[in-house]
């Protein structure tokens, strides 16, 4: 087998989109079992019960390698045959995985240096998981050995329909500086390079504190503060690097999965750190997997804000999404226990996962384990095998996707309202060089949760995605910026769309180094302002500034000014009030065809989102979603040419009604929808509406 193949190819899923609908023939629910864990007469009473569920699919194997080849050589897939072949019996499909998370003892003890060297120089260790190095050539070779046998063992069976590479590329240690990566990264940037050293020296800057470089193999993997700070350009291209490593070491096993069985699907869970999920990694599969942890989210009163945000944030990347893993449970680790699911509670995380995105959803876990690192990551049914209310609910949602999932199928998540997101790129510069300041995704979150909370469409677009539709599009502060963006942009806002950037947006290029331009850089044009000087507020509780907005509001800023001079024809929308910057631009406002370019000379806070969002929502005609949903409800839209589902749940703490509904059936209970709806707590409708005028959609008969 061919090691460290440099190419990736053939790509099948290159146009990635938010709006990209799930490549699946239907909507598959289910669980994440470990029959490795349970004794025969219980695994047999599971696929009873998991029918009884309306479970359709479990996925399976993706920390058993040590069963399935427990000598070098010596395979044995019995458990999972018989697990297999006895869920199919009843009706139940398989998602296999690939186990490489977990290398089995044999293999670790045979290759000590397969373990990942971490910016210590500290070797990881057997005994937990993930302790492999993606980039070593002799694990990436025992990896795709034991996904050709996995492959080729399973083949022929009907019922294993989808594989999961690999289980949270990165979830617990993304870096590695084994020697292993020293050459892998050299072979990395020769690549990028085309073999060409001066061009790195210039890119990178290497004339700084005498970083020239002669050959690519002499260049290390970056460690920033040993002892000193690490030149940008180096470090972000390290990231680049891992990005590539994981989406090749994936490669290796989508190749042979593809070569044998072109009909399975491939799905990956994420989202990681140090991945692009919008980039190769996902272009390679079928659909990209995200799981779903809410509780992690501590503070139950903006859980479900949290919960959208990341399932928009997923979505950004490739479009829907399905769920590998959705929490089930309290989850318990060492240092940590979650909250425990309320009644009803386990149903509105689901449906927010599928409202905003999810094409099929798997739950983490069947049964809680009583044993191991996870035996208080609770499943739907407890240590005892006692099934309960979380049993009932898994129950109750599994007998409503029998109508709703078909619906969900080739529908996309209707947004209005669209915070920047689904760039690695940006959100890695920023970590290697953030001056103390919040980063993108901290920022992004709160101007998300405003719209959400004041019941907007709101979801997450990549700058260089399909913008036609969204009426308000914020970018908010990202400093590495790709002039290539500018045109889709230029578009939106011709075209009516009422543009947002952030302070330091474009500052810096794409490879991490401060832009030779006035700033905003490649935005100036566009925005038709120039910032004169800009600064770090360190104490603004000291040495406060006053942002004086329309109407007479008046707002403290936070972490960053920017005095900013407005060219002929760009507004000055809001002044500085103190210190020298007093009287001076600091958001400007441009109309450029029929939309708007706003430019916002500081950071972008709660406070600050919240004051402009009336503004922000004038100029670009935004409307809420169903101006007749209560603040604790959560309204959302997935829609395809001629359909139109609701979905609306209830994240208050008790009882709302809803004044009116779509006119159409609610698909939880099968009854006609159209006038009040009351939601007890944690309470879910989705409702198909009866008729509309989207492009395409059949008019109805006029009646007389
Ligand atoms: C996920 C992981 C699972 C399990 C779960 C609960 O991140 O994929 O294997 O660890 O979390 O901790």
């Amino acid at each position: 087998m061919p090691i460290n193949s440099d190419v990736i190819a053939p790509l099948g899923n290159a146009e990635l989109s938010h709006r990209r609908p799930a490549k699946l023939d239907r909507f598959w629910y289910g669980a994440v079992y470990y029959p490795e864990h349970w004794d025969a007469a219980t695994r047999k009473d599971d696929a009873k019960r998991m029918r009884d569920a309306g479970i359709t699919i479990v996925r399976m194997a993706e920390f058993a390698w040590d069963l399935m080849e427990p000598e070098e050589g010596r395979f044995d897939f019995s458990l999972f045959d018989d697990t297999i072949g006895h869920l199919g019996d009843h009706g139940i499909s398989t998602i296999m995985c690939t186990p490489t998370a977990t290398p089995p003892r044999w293999l670790t003890l045979k290759h000590p240096h397969l373990g990942r060297v971490d910016v210590n120089g500290v070797v990881q260790i057997h005994g937990t998981r993930q302790h492999a190095c993606h980039m070593n050539p002799v694990f990436r070779q025992y990896s795709r050995a034991i996904t050709q046998d996995m492959a080729a063992h399973w083949r022929a069976s009907t019922h294993v329909v989808g594989w999961q590479t690999d289980n949270e590329i990165n979830c617990h240690f993304s870096e590695c500086h084994c020697a292993s990566c020293q050459i892998a990264f050299q072979q990395f940037l020769r690549r990028k390079f085309a073999g060409d050293i001066g061009k790195l020296n210039a890119d990178w800057g290497t004339a700084f504190w005498a970083q020239t470089y002669d050959r690519f193999e002499d260049i290390p993997t970056p460690r920033p503060e040993k002892p000193a700070y690490a030149n940008p350009a180096h470090h972000l291209d390290y990231f680049r690097y891992l990005y590539d490593g994981v989406a090749r070491f994936q490669h290796d096993q989508v190749e042979i999965l593809r070569a044998q069985k072109p009909s399975w699907w491939i799905t990956h869970n994420g989202i990681m750190s140090h991945v692009d999920y919008r980039g190769l990694f996902s272009q390679d599969l079928d659909v990209l997997g995200y799981d779903v942890y809410p509780m992690f989210h501590w503070e139950h009163t903006t859980r479900a804000a949290g919960q959208a945000f990341s399932c928009d944030r997923a979505r950004a990347n490739a479009g829907n999404f399905i769920v590998p893993e959705q929490q089930s449970g309290p989850g318990g680790q060492r240092p940590y226990f979650h909250d425990t699911p309320e009644p009803g509670e386990l149903r509105s995380m689901t449906y927010t996962s599928i409202a905003r995105g999810a094409d099929s959803l798997l739950y983490f876990r069947w049964r809680t384990c009583r044993f191991g690192a996870e035996e208080y990551w609770c499943g739907i049914i407890d240590h005892d095998n006692v099934p309960r209310r979380r049993f009932d609910e898994v129950k109750r949602i599994g007998a409503e996707l029998r109508a709703i999932g078909p619906e969900i199928m080739g529908t996309h998540v209707h947004v209005d309202a669209a915070v920047a997101g689904a760039d690695i790129h940006v959100s890695d510069a920023h970590s290697t060089y953030h001056l103390g300041l919040p980063s993108d995704v901290d920022i992004s979150w709160q101007v998300h949760k405003e719209l959400f909370d004041a019941g907007y469409a709101v979801g997450c677009i990549h700058p260089s995605d399909d913008l036609a539709g969204v009426k308000l599009y914020v970018i908010p502060h990202w400093a590495v910026f790709d002039p290539a963006w500018v045109p889709n942009l230029t578009r939106f806002v011709e075209r009516g769309g009422t543009l947002v950037i952030g302070a330091r947006t474009a500052t810096r290029d794409w490879n991490n180094n401060v832009v030779p331009d006035t700033l905003p850089g490649c935005l100036r044009a566009l925005a038709g302002v120039t910032v004169e000087e800009y600064g770090k507020q360190n104490r603004p509780d000291l040495r406060p500034l006053t942002l004086q907005l329309p109407g007479g509001t008046e707002l403290r800023s936070e972490n960053w000014f920017e005095q900013l001079s407005c060219a002929r024809g760009t507004e000055v929308f809001a002044t500085w009030k103190e210190r020298h910057l007093a009287g001076s631009c600091a958001i400007s406002l441009r109309r450029v065809g029929t939309g708007h370019v706003v430019y916002v000379g500081t950071y972008l806070t709660t406070a600050l989102a919240k004051a402009l969002q009336p503004e922000f929502v004038r100029l670009a005609g935004l409307s809420k979603l169903w101006p007749d949903a209560p603040a604790a409800v959560q309204a959302v839209r997935r829609e395809a040419v001629g359909k139109r589902l609701w979905f609306f749940l209830n994240h208050g703490e008790g009882e709302v009604t809803l004044a009116s509904t779509p006119r159409g059936t609610d698909l939880t209970t099968g009854k006609s929808s159209g006038g009040p709806l009351t939601l007890p707590r944690h309470g879910v409708a989705v409702i198909k509406e009866a008729s509309h005028e989207l492009p395409g959609a059949r008019k109805p008969k006029a009646r007389k």
